[in-house]
């Protein structure tokens, strides 16, 4: 089955979805992990989303748009989890379009919700794996030797749009443009609200009840 996951900045939408690939063979489409791997490889892509991507506002939809129908064309028939795709309503009409010209269809569109207070003590806390993109928590997931990655030995660092002046600003980004795809959903009987808070154990359960 394929997937939306989506929800506020450090809602648990990549460690649900890592959760999901190691455990379930779906295919992880993260347009966040796609333009950082673009910003670093210095892609025109990546040198187009930079300003957008370190200020804490949203990428243009046209570009996030067409980077999602590449990665559709590539699929060869893997089940997918769109991670952090859509993110405005103009995107999720895109969506439905580019899913029916390639034959693809969701069959859940799972909310992750967290209070506010959560997420920000989460977004302080991540810390990433510069190597492979693991991600690690300062106090609730740290890896075992500090700095290095439990899964491939790289380097763990905290992204640089994790800075509280930066996250300020993709909350309102949040709030102003993402939130209303909830009311998109909504009518939709794909929809799923599940409740991010807890053991990320606790929540993948929630998510398979609700995918299942
Ligand atoms: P993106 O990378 O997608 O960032 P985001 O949506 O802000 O979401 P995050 O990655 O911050 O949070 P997450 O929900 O994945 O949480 P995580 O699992 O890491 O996008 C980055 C930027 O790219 C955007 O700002 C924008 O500029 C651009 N962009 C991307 N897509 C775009 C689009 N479609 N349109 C336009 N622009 C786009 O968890 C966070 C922390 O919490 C971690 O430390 C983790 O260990 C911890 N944690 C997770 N779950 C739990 C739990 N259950 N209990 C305790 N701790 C937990
Ligand atoms: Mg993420």
């Amino acid at each position: 089955m394929n997937i939306i996951l989506f929800g506020p900045p450090g809602a648990g939408k990549g460690t649900q979805s890592q959760m999901l690939v190691a455990r379930q063979g779906l295919r992880q489409i993260s347009t966040g992990e796609l333009f950082r791997a673009a910003m670093k490889a210095g892609t025109n892509l990546g040198v187009q989303a930079k300003a957008h991507v370190d200020a804490g506002r949203l990428v243009p939809d046209d570009l996030v748009i067409g980077l999602v129908d590449e990665v559709f064309q590539s699929l060869k028939g893997a089940s997918f989890i769109l991670d952090g795709f859509p993110r405005t309503v103009p995107q999720a009409e895109a969506l439905e379009r580019q899913l029916s010209r390639h034959g693809l269809s969701i069959g859940r569109a799972v909310f992750l919700q967290v209070a506010r207070d959560v997420l920000l003590e989460r977004l302080a806390g991540r810390r990433v794996c510069k190597a492979c993109g693991a991600t690690y928590h300062a106090k609730a997931k740290p890896p075992q030797k500090e700095g290095v990655c439990d899964v491939c030995g790289g380097e763990v660092i905290q992204r640089s749009d994790d800075r509280e002046s930066v996250v300020s600003t993709r909350l309102q980004a949040y709030d102003e443009s993402t939130s209303p795809l909830r009311e998109f959903y909504r009518t939709k009987g794909t929809y799923r609200e599940i409740d991010g808070v807890g053991e990320a154990e606790d929540v993948f359960r929630r998510i398979q009840k609700a995918v299942s």
